[in-house]
């Protein structure tokens, strides 16, 4: 596998329906900047259809790969020639990495969840120790990978409907110790961490993934991540602070996802305080709902 030719122009570019309010050229714009590369980032919206035929465009000399965003993160994967591991086991690629002529799937989401947690303070955690993940849609997939494979927790999926977290523990039971459950049958009491992966709070700020009751549960020192970046406090945060817990948003989870993207491409490793200040205060305002991955 040659490295690419970081002397002249490499192409980069984000598929996604919609694409406009994305905010990945900013982060890799600065990215390029900042390593003193010459490469260009391009959001494209690329509708199911036309998917095929951009994931072939990949292929050509100069271009670095790109990002897949909704809905297109699943439906990548029978047109790559490999994945990784987190990939497969997400089931979901947001990372498509290009050398000479062939494309290599890659979920930096997962990995830039984790690298967002010990970010926020997240202490190592005990083999077997509680991780509660809320919701069971793509983004609690990669939540489940990061409790099973990286922090070998027991993952605890609780969701509006449970047999969908059911479905979720019974793929995920082959990487680890994982069960759905309801919210009265969660250890709370024992729980370090709880990552929202469902996308509550994401249109309705004041909507929360579950009554706030748990919260109170939890022990002192505690850490409730929300995978929602915009708005940028939740109810569920702002109920979590109020009672001294540690809460965070989405935004870290996104910068980190960009920046592996971007050394994956370019092998230059940028500093994740670059991708942060270009998210700037754009991130956690305006009207546009967010929420990684
Ligand atoms: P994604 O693939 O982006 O995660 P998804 O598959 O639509 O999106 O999943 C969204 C998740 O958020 C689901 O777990 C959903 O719960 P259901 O399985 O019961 O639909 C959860 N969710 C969305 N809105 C919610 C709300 N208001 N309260 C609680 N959970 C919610």
């Amino acid at each position: 596998m040659t490295v690419p030719d970081l002397a002249t122009t490499q192409r980069a570019f984000l598929f996604a329906d919609p694409a406009a309010h994305s905010l990945s050229p900013r982060m890799h714009g600065a990215a390029f900047t900042h390593a003193g590369l010459p490469g260009t980032y391009e959001a494209r919206r690329v509708p199911t259809g036309a998917l095929a035929s951009a994931v072939a465009g990949l292929r050509a000399p100069g271009v670095l790969g790109a990002n897949l965003s909704l809905p297109h993160k699943e439906a990548v994967v029978p047109l790559l020639d490999s994945l990784s591991d987190a990939a497969r086991a997400v089931g979901a690629v947001n990372t498509v990495i290009h050398r000479d002529g062939q494309l290599h799937g890659e979920n930096t989401d997962a990995p830039g969840l984790l690298a967002a947690l010990r970010d926020a303070g997240l202490p190592d955690l005990g083999p077997g120790e509680p991780v509660v993940i809320l919701g069971a849609g793509g983004a609690a997939r990669a939540a489940a990978f990061v409790a099973l494979r990286d922090m070998r927790a027991r993952a605890w999926i609780v969701n509006r409907t449970l047999d969908r977290a059911r479905a979720l523990a019974a793929e995920f039971r082959p990487h680890g110790e994982v069960q759905a459950a309801a919210p009265d049958d969660v250890p709370w009491a024992d729980t370090p961490l709880v990552i929202n992966a469902s996308s509550a709070g994401l249109n309705d700020p004041e909507q929360a993934p579950l009554d706030a009751s748990f919260l109170a549960r939890l022990p002192a020192g505690a850490l409730v991540y929300d995978m929602v970046y915009k708005p940028a406090e939740t109810r569920l945060m702002r109920e979590a602070r109020a009672l001294g817990l540690n809460a965070e948003n989405g935004l870290g989870m996104l910068a980190h996802q960009a920046r592996l993207a971007f050394t994956a491409w370019t092998g230059a490793d940028v500093p994740v305080r670059v991708f942060l200040d270009a998210l700037g205060e754009e991130a956690g305002s305006g009207s546009v709902a967010g929420r990684t991955p």
